[in-house]
């Protein structure tokens, strides 16, 4: 009944639907979330489903490092991201909804953050500069991309030689993550699709409850 009402939630607030699909995979695209639905990027439940500290801790997030969270929503992980790579450091939240960004500029006055930079992605590419990003962040964002391989392309040409590219997405092997199937991502999808754009799985990490932390780097 939860998981059902669950899906239903996030059934409710896309306001696009599948464009496409992944010319390797056959992957539908999800369509993107709309800020109409940010409130559910925020509900209580989301810490003990998710455990968002936990996966930063997994990930590892060095002071001083440049981050981009892209499709950053209302910065549930940005807020985290900024205090983790400290005034040293900066976060660069991309998304492609200026309503999304107005949300995260009222959470970053309220917090008093100011390592963060917002940019109004497009949906092809994140407006990220050359080779500046230490690690790009996509936490539930990938599967919503409905240009992937162009997303990919820019997130590889901003990430630094040795930079990581992280995706966060819901386990698509598990029928019981409460989840619409094209909002979740088998790791062989996600690889299958990473990989000819110049990405290597280097680390899979399973501690979370719900969801896959696939670690990739330049090829
Ligand atoms: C499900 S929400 C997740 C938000 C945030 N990462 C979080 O975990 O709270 C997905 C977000 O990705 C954004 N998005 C979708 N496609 C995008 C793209 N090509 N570039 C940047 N943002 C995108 C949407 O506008 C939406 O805000």
């Amino acid at each position: 009944m939860r998981r059902s009402f669950c899906a239903l939630l996030l059934f409710l607030s896309c306001s696009t639907w599948a464009q496409g699909v992944h010319p390797v995979t056959g992957r539908k695209y999800a369509g993107v979330m709309s800020a109409d639905g940010a409130g559910w990027l925020t509900r209580p439940e989301r810490e003990s489903e998710e455990h968002p500290d936990e996966a930063l801790k997994a990930i590892g997030i060095v002071k001083g490092s440049i981050v981009a969270d892209i499709g950053a929503g209302s910065g549930f992980m940005t807020l985290r991201l900024a205090k983790l790579a400290g005034p040293s450091g900066k976060v660069y939240a991309v998304d492609i909804q200026p309503r999304m960004l107005d949300l995260l500029r009222e959470n970053l006055r309220k917090q008093k953050i100011a390592n963060v930079e917002p940019v109004l992605g497009a949906i092809d590419d994140p407006k990220l500069p050359p080779s500046a990003v230490d690690l790009v962040l996509l936490v539930d964002v990938y599967h919503e991309f409905s240009e992937p391989q162009k997303m990919l392309r820019h997130i590889r040409e901003a990430l630094k030689p040795d930079g990581r590219l992280v995706l966060l997405e819901y386990r698509g092997e598990d029928p019981d993550v409460p989840i619409r199937p094209e909002h979740k991502m088998t790791v062989a999808q996600v690889k299958a699709e990473l990989e000819p754009e110049g990405f290597r799985l280097d680390r899979v990490k399973e501690n979370l409850p719900r969801q896959h932390i696939l670690i990739f780097r330049k090829n």
